[in-house]
């Protein structure tokens, strides 16, 4: 069977042989024998609007792979800078390098003292800390003018590096200011997310020394988190940058995508499902409801897989090595009847709907101390790494301006009538 479709313009009887490539199909030949005729994809649900090199997702087969590498692997064996250092350059780093790159992101991690000053602490008492990241994040194409000069590699090395190595001093910064504790400096002999737990949590004490086990635990959901290739955030960091914006404002951009409930807000959403549900016995009613149409079960669902989410299982075994040092998180038992009741009901599974990395991310993070309101926070940290991964390879690619085209169904030309002469 040949590998390729066969389009027919009826009204000529034109027919032009696209080839299958990758499993999809290129747009080009097509729009050459149609011109002016727009293939209709809300949500971009059929559209590839790349080709990329960064991240590999089979939904139906349950398979994640960042550069070719199960994300199983490197969530047990690798780190997240390490992660970080693949995505962006598309190698496992050796010795040198990592210890190079390492270097540089812990050095880079202090921001500008008038971010701080003038400008976090210049939000509402109540703003939400993922809100202040999004502008904080803007905020530094200001401090970095030369961010602009996206041609120059050394330049875009260097925003890489920067933004990389300031997301969590931001994060933790947002936080302190949002419980009214005074922000703490950046320690560069601690690793990096023991760092951030120490900006995080750090009171009175000389110095933070984080639980070893909650740091690695941190660490594992930062790999997880790190790319999940054209997702919404991603999406909105590719068109943002492909106007050729710098890479704080395009990142920012990706940030407020994530904020939503239905992307990265989810795991703040389930926290508050789960609190509302209450106790087990609540838990087929709201089931129940979910399939009247009530609302959806957060944390369930995903648009590529439909098997299941191996960030999800991955997870769950995180979620155990960390409730044994936190003891459990009393939602942990509602969490799991409501998956129980929800994978043996035929509305979920025959629309496989399953966990997503959201459902027990959530769990950990509420079992670590943070508030819910930062978790969305906790997933922008790592997704900067890829995030920045895609900025550059579009730029290498040379991508041009992202602009989609709309089937227009709004009224045809008519006259403007005075607001007198309206009726
Ligand atoms: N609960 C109940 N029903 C659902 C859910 C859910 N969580 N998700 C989808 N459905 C139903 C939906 O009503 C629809 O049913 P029908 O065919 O009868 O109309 C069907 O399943 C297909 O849903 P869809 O909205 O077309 O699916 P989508 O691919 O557009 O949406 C999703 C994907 C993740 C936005 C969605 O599943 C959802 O809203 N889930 C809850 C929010 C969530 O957990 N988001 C985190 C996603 S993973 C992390 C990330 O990407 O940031």
């Amino acid at each position: 069977m040949a590998e390729s479709i066969t389009i027919t313009d009826n009204r000529t009887g034109e027919s032009v042989e696209i080839p299958i490539e990758h499993g999809g199909v290129s747009s080009g030949p097509w729009t050459k024998l149609l011109p002016g005729i727009w293939f209709e994809d809300e949500a971009f649900t059929a559209t590839a609007a790349t080709r990329s090199a960064i991240t590999e997702i089979d939904g139906d087969a349950g398979i994640l792979r960042y550069r070719g590498y199960p994300i199983e692997q490197l969530a047990e064996q690798s780190n997240y800078l390490e992660v970080a250092f693949l995505l962006i350059f598309g190698e496992l780093p050796d010795d040198q390098q990592l210890a190079a790159w390492t270097h540089e992101i812990t050095y880079h991690t202090y921001i500008h003292e008038s971010v701080r000053k003038r400008f976090l602490e210049g939000f509402h008492y109540d703003a939400h800390p993922m809100g202040m990241l999004v502008s904080a994040v803007a905020a530094l194409s200001t401090y970095y003018p030369n961010a602009k000069d996206i041609k120059d590699e050394e330049i875009r090395h260097k925003q890489i590096v920067r933004l990389i190595a300031k997301m969590p001093t931001l994060a933790a910064a947002c936080h302190r200011f949002s419980v009214g504790m005074p922000f703490v400096y950046p320690d560069n002999s601690l690793g990096f997310t023991a760092n951030f737990l120490s900006m995080m949590w750090k009171v009175a004490e000389p110095r933070y020394d984080a639980n070893q086990a909650l740091a690695k635990a941190l660490d594992v959901l930062f790999i997880l988190h790190a790319d999940h290739e054209q997702n919404c955030g991603t999406t909105a960091m590719r068109v943002v940058g492909s106007s050729h914006a710098d890479p704080y404002s395009a990142t920012a951009a990706a940030a407020a995508a994530l904020y939503g409930p239905r992307h990265g807000g989810a795991n703040e959403a389930v926290i508050k499902m789960l609190t509302e549900i209450g106790s087990l016995e609540n838990v087929p009613a709201f089931v129940d409801a979910v399939k009247e149409g009530k609302g959806r079960l957060q944390g369930f669902g995903h648009r590529v897989y439909k098997n299941y989410d191996p960030r999800a299982k991955i997870i769950k075994q995180t979620a155990e090595e960390v409730f044994e040092v936190t003891g459990k998180n009393p939602l942990l038992d509602i969490a799991l009847k409501l998956e129980e009741v929800a994978l043996s009901d035929d509305y979920f599974v025959s629309r496989k709907l399953y966990p997503n990395v959201d459902f027990y991310s959530g769990l950990i993070y509420q079992a670590m101390g943070f508030p819910i309101e930062m978790f969305t926070v906790l997933f922008a940290i790592p997704r900067t790494a890829g995030w920045l991964a895609h900025w550059q390879e579009l730029l290498q690619q040379d991508q041009r301006i992202a602009r989609p085209r709309q089937l227009y169904v709004g009224p045809g030309v008519r006259d403007y009538v005075p607001i007198d002469q309206r009726q």
